[in-house]
């Protein structure tokens, strides 16, 4: 350990790292001289600040913030090894919140190498109970638990934290324990009626919040977050996607040199935003697969061969596939062995185009960060598995291609951006997001033609309808379910007896949670009754008016 952090008396080490270096700069340099700088290694003007993942359902909407501020951010779990960390040349650290309690045994708390950098570190609810109890406060179960909102008043010492905001805010709060006794040299800049210490800080640049800044509940949040980013960890504020778009050309370049590369279209914005960068990487050594698994919407094969042959001009295979996807559905209900079925056949075509199209050395996939966190996080921490949401599931070892995944560290409103940044059609960059297995999963039962064609027409309406009213942007997802339930009705003089068709529309940020969408009643009418009156077979329409969770937000 370093002189200073041996001052800290009471700092307990979690790991026993024997670290003798006095700063990570210099440990940085010795690590990049061992091994190889891997391939997502920072440029070196990128200013980052890394999240401390401690199992807060809220580490991603921190990590957006932050790049929201123009700083670059990562979650990382926290226990991360020492060179993950040191790789990506850190300016700062944010140590999440979580579920544990610091004083528990066995609650995770941070690796000493984190403090031996000397570098500043936000905490946040239970981040900062970390900080207190590992630099020799004190936390314990506070006397009744504070959840939602609370008003937070600055102490009398004055901190960059809380630089050009008002003496008193709105603040979130959703915590247990808490902060009983300071840690030396801290001293307490806020409070609430509930909590005493509500906010701490050090000169070095260590920041406890109680509350949580990342979410919306917190008014001033993301300017409590910019003071810490811009103030106290001296970022100036100089990542953009601008500047992610030339970084990964670049990089594709390196990396693919002469090879070649393919790259399966799925018709949606994430395959096509990488197909796009990697197109304009290495122009015509990237060839498209694009499978009609016969589960796309209408006119949605079309489409999207339009936009990528004659619009972006790339290489493209089209192989409509639909009898082969259709023949391996035939007479399953169970939604998982759908999702099953379609993966593993979708496997099998592309085996076989990959194949005709002699050696390849790359394939480039769409995926993002939130698969990316998913995968790596700490089994202990991981949340039970509701579907599996994977449309591609995992290549078969046989296939000994080289990954690019050009978009590993961005979300999903970051991609539309590269994408419009790169001059997409909008058309395809704000589109909503469509599954995988498509239609088969918006079936409830059996998949076969004829729910096919009745589904195509209703959501067909569904989706014109929507944009007609302009609410197709404002809307996470919006489009019809064909149930199994058929029901009694009566046209004109006659007893029909046909199917029920659920229409589902959510608002959403990024999936995990959704609200049902209040669409104007005039239009649910509109396009209830010209379902009823123009796809044969249907004679009853519902609105789907729940939540996720407790609901999700496809039926299957
Ligand atoms: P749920 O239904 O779990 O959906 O609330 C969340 C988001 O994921 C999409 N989804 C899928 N996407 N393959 C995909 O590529 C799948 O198997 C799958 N299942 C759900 C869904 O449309 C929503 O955006």
């Amino acid at each position: 350990m370093t002189k200073e952090s041996q001052g800290t008396e009471t700092l307990r080490i979690t790991t026993s790292d024997d670290l003798e270096v006095s700063t990570y700069l210099e440990i940085a340099k010795q690590k990049a001289g061992e091994q190889p700088i891997p391939a997502e290694a920072p440029e070196a003007d990128r200013e980052t600040v890394l999240v401390i993942d401690f199992g807060s359902q809220y580490s991603m909407l921190i990590a957006r913030r932050v790049r929201e501020c123009h700083v670059y951010s990562e979650i990382l779990p926290y226990d991360a090894p020492w060179q993950k960390i040191a790789s990506l040349k850190p300016r700062g650290f944010i140590f999440s919140g979580g579920p544990g309690s610091v004083y528990e045994p066995g609650a995770p708390l941070a690796p000493a190498y984190i403090y031996e950098t000397h570098l500043p570190i936000l905490g946040i609810c239970y981040g900062m109970q970390v900080l207190a109890h590992q630099l020799g406060g004190r936390v314990a179960l506070g006397t009744r638990r504070e959840y939602g909102h609370a008003i937070l008043h600055q102490g009398d010492v004055e901190s960059p934290i809380f630089a050009d905001l008002p003496a008193s805010m709105p603040v979130w709060m959703s915590h247990g324990d808490q902060i009983v006794e300071l840690p030396p040299d801290f001293t307490s800049l806020g409070y609430t009626e509930n909590s005493p210490i509500a906010v701490m800080g050090n000169k070095h640049g260590f920041i406890g919040l109680q509350f949580h800044p990342e979410v919306s509940h917190t008014p001033h949040g993301k300017d409590i977050l910019a003071n810490f980013l811009h103030r106290i960890c001296g970022c100036s504020g100089n990542w953009t996607l601008g500047n992610f778009v030339a970084e990964s050309i670049e990089r594709i370049r390196r990396q693919v040199g002469e090879g070649r590369v393919i790259c399966a279209l799925s018709g949606g914005v994430d395959s096509a935003v990488t197909a796009a960068l990697v197109h304009r990487a290495i122009g015509d050594q990237l060839t498209c697969i694009f499978v009609n698994n016969g589960l796309l919407r209408r006119d949605e094969a079309e489409r999207t061969i339009n936009t990528f042959k004659r619009n972006l001009r790339m290489n493209i295979d089209y192989i409509d596939a639909s009898d082969r996807f259709l023949g391996r559905l035939r007479g399953v209900t169970d939604p998982e062995m759908k999702r099953r079925l379609i993966g593993e056949e979708f496997i099998s075509v592309f085996e076989g185009e990959a194949a005709k199209l002699g050696k390849v050395g790359f394939l480039a996939q769409g995926t993002l960060y939130p698969d990316v966190i998913e995968s790596t996080t700490p089994e202990s921490m991981a949340s039970v598995k509701i579907k599996t949401h994977h449309n591609v599931g995992g290549l078969p070892t046989s296939m000994t291609f080289t990954l690019i995944e050009p978009l590993r560290y961005l979300f999903k409103d970051e991609v539309r951006e590269v994408g419009l940044a790169m001059g997409m059609p909008e058309e395809m960059v704000l589109r909503q997001p469509f599954p995988g297995p498509g239609l088969a999963i918006r079936i409830i039962g059996e998949v076969t033609e004829e729910k096919l064609d009745i589904l195509r027409a209703a959501d067909w309406i569904v989706m014109n309808e929507i944009k007609q009213a302009k609410l197709y942007r404002e809307l996470w997802q919006s489009f019809a379910i064909l149930t199994d339930t058929k029901s009694v009705g009566v046209m004109g003089d006659y007893r029909t007896y046909g199917y029920l068709i659920a229409l589902r529309a959510v608002t959403s940020e990024d999936a995990m949670t959704a609200d049902w969408a209040r669409l104007p009643y005039d239009l649910l009418a509109r396009v209830a009754n010209r379902i009823v009156n123009e796809v044969h077979g249907v004679n009853r329409v519902v609105y789907d008016i729940s939540s996720k969770p407790p609901s999700t937000i496809e039926w299957e």
